[in-house]
């Protein structure tokens, strides 16, 4: 395994993202190849970590910064070692032979999570499915996870069935390209795409943040091109972005000016609107690392990440390969983005801690009642998951009540980042609200 990168940062807490549904993530109309000079990756726009506030260089990009001994299989980046567009490289280093996500670790191997941060995340879903299927008028009711990693979301939701479920039937999906994992509980059906015609919820936790995309920097020339990678990362600039990429970054990402970068987010609002026209009715919601229209970083955020730190974006198979999400943009009509802290609020989690008496009645409690006053701090924290934007997407339903308010029944506690993240989309799909949406944190969880 490519492994002795050395300049990888520590990173507490975080995580990273996936390519689109279907087989082929990348869209067709892609990239032109290189026609421009080559850049060696001297100063300038860098990917800069994952807020993609700190210019970090063309990502440098010296090669020999990795040494596999030479038995690289580099799933990523073309063969022959030419530079290929961001979109086709992340495919194959995600998802392609000997991808980093079809490895057996498993996501969970390498970053934490809110799923994996604790179990009150899977039992506030198992509440929000309960509030869908009240509003579906059914007892029966379908859960689909999308990007479902090894199933934990999911093994979650059963785990709380019986607190929140009752009376309720389920039908759990995980939706993963990774192979079933063996011991999964033999109710979660295991499917390659999402289930066709289904009622109930359809979530995604971390799922569009790594649907490859292609990537435009801005020349000295003004002109904004196509960003091409070789295996080692090293970049170069390739054709003029035109076409449909170029209608999108100019609604959704307009250049900054010469050095700036943007993330071609057209794959991800393809991907989401695919996974959001398989539901029936219900909901459709999408958890991610997210920035919107009016606060975009200029050096994107393109970055990777392995045994939990952040490392050089190398699309050699070695490490997650990871961009924030324009959820504005892949927001549909009647959609509403939220963050993570508030939903989390309007579902029931919070981080209070229980009364000092109870140490006295009931010790045991107390303490149990104290962790889990910790980790809802977690699941909510500002300048962490709770940062997390929540794109809500109802599909012939209103929107359950928890999820309907600034931030939601329970909303007075919420952050006034959290509800400046708020924005409530028109019918025609256009914000309602001019309000910033916080950016996910920088760091994802160390595993
Ligand atoms: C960052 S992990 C998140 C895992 C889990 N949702 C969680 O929150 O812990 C992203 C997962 O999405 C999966 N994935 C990416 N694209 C996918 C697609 N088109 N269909 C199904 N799964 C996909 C990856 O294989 C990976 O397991």
């Amino acid at each position: 395994m490519v492994d002795d990168v050395t300049d990888e940062t520590p990173r507490p807490c975080g995580k990273r993202n996936g390519p689109g549904h279907g087989d082929d993530p990348g869209h067709g109309d892609g990239p032109a190849h290189g026609d421009g000079p080559a850049h060696s990756g001297g100063p300038g726009p860098g990917r800069g970590g994952s807020h993609g506030s700190a210019p970090a260089g063309n990502h440098g990009g010296s090669p020999g910064r990795y040494d596999d001994g030479g038995h690289s299989r580099r799933p990523g980046a073309s063969h022959d070692g030419t530079a290929i567009p961001w979109s086709t490289a992340m495919e194959r280093a995600l998802y392609g032979p000997g991808g980093f996500y079809l490895r057996p670790e498993g996501p969970a191997g390498h970053f934490r999570t809110s799923v994996h941060a604790s179990p009150l995340f899977a039992t506030a879903v198992a509440r929000l499915l309960a509030a869908t299927a009240r509003r579906l008028d059914t007892d029966e009711v379908a859960v689909v996870d999308i990007g479902a990693g090894r199933g934990e979301l999911l093994t979650g939701i059963l785990a709380a069935a019986g607190d929140c479920l009752d009376g309720l039937t389920v039908r759990p999906y995980a939706v993963e390209r990774a192979p079933r994992p063996p011991g999964l509980d033999p109710r979660i059906e295991w499917c390659a795409h999402p289930p066709a015609g289904v009622r109930g919820l359809l979530f995604a936790n971390e799922w569009l943040d790594n649907v490859p995309l292609d990537i435009a920097e801005t020349g000295p020339d003004g002109v904004v091109r196509y960003v091409l990678v070789r295996p080692d990362g090293t970049e170069e600039p390739g054709g003029p972005v035109e076409g449909p990429d170029a209608d999108w970054l100019a609604r959704w990402w307009p250049a900054a000016g010469p050095g700036t970068r943007a993330e071609i987010g057209r794959s991800r609002d393809e991907a989401w609107a695919a996974a959001v026209g398989t539901l029936e009715r219900g909901l459709a919601v999408a958890v991610d690392y997210a920035h919107a229209r009016e606060a975009r970083p200029p050096f994107a955020t393109l970055t990777g990440f392995r045994h939990g730190r952040e490392v050089p974006p190398v699309p050699d198979g070695s490490c997650d390969l990871t961009a924030h999400v324009a959820l504005d943009s892949c927001a549909l009509p009647g959609g509403r983005l939220l963050g993570q802290r508030a939903a989390l609020h309007g579902l029931g989690v919070r981080g209070e801690r229980p009364p000092l008496a109870l140490a006295a009645t009931d010790p045991a409690g107390y303490v149990r009642a104290l962790e889990a006053a910790g980790q809802a701090a977690e699941l909510t924290a500002r300048g962490g998951l709770g940062d997390f934007g929540w794109l809500v997407q109802p599909v012939g339903i209103e929107v359950p009540e928890a999820l309907a308010g600034p931030g939601g029944p329970a909303g007075t506690g919420a952050s006034v980042r959290s509800q400046a993240a708020d924005h409530s989309l028109a019918s025609d799909g256009s914000q309602a609200a001019d309000r910033s949406m916080a950016s996910g944190p920088s760091e994802r969880l160390g595993a």
